[in-house]
């Protein structure tokens, strides 16, 4: 499957949007910093670069999970690393790389909840609302994406294409 040339978000537009995003998120905790969970792997350089933008004296750790669907699509979300930090009664801020269907941040937040987060927002640098499958909406929002399968940027397509540091449609 090839690329399209042209990217859909060059590094620059990239860059510029995070700087925003962290002043946006900046503001919301301005009380408290939170804890900042970054989702890996896709979110790995949003989740860098962001976290350096917020400039936070907080914790940082990791989570990772993969979504499975099944045939009914019903998809179930399996989690293969979980954070060390404490998680019971922290402000907690989910990085993520894109919502999609929406159910992995879904599945991610019912879990941290379950742990005892006293809160949980979601920091998305895409959204793609039209393949929504469950009610969520991140909290803060890079950019809002039409249905495209995109990579680049820490996403990938098969394990490829993550280094790209722009972020580019997959033509199908
Ligand atoms: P969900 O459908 O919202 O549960 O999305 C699950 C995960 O699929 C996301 O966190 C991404 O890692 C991955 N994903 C969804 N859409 C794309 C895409 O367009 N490109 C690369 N990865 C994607
Ligand atoms: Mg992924």
């Amino acid at each position: 499957m090839p690329l399209q040339p042209e990217p859909l978000f060059t590094a620059q537009t990239i860059h510029k949007r995070i700087q925003e995003l962290a002043h946006e998120i900046r503001a919301a905790y301005s009380d408290a910093p939170p804890l900042c969970l970054i989702t890996l792997k896709g979110a790995l350089h949003f989740g860098s670069d962001l976290t350096r933008a917020m400039a936070f004296s907080s914790e940082t750790d990791f989570i990772c999970a993969r979504s499975y669907a099944d045939t009914d699509s019903t998809g179930e979300v399996r989690l293969l690393y979980t954070p060390t930090a404490v998680l019971r009664a922290r402000q907690v801020l989910l990085i993520e790389d894109i919502l999609d269907t929406g159910r992995t941040a879904s599945a991610l937040i019912a879990w941290l909840e379950a742990q005892g987060a006293a809160s949980c927002r979601i920091a998305a640098l895409l959204d793609k609302p039209s393949r929504r499958e469950v009610d969520i909406t991140p909290d803060f929002t890079g950019f809002t994406i039409d249905d495209h399968f995109v990579v680049g940027y820490g996403m990938d397509y098969n394990e490829r294409y993550r280094e790209l540091p722009d972020i580019r449609i997959l033509e199908p």
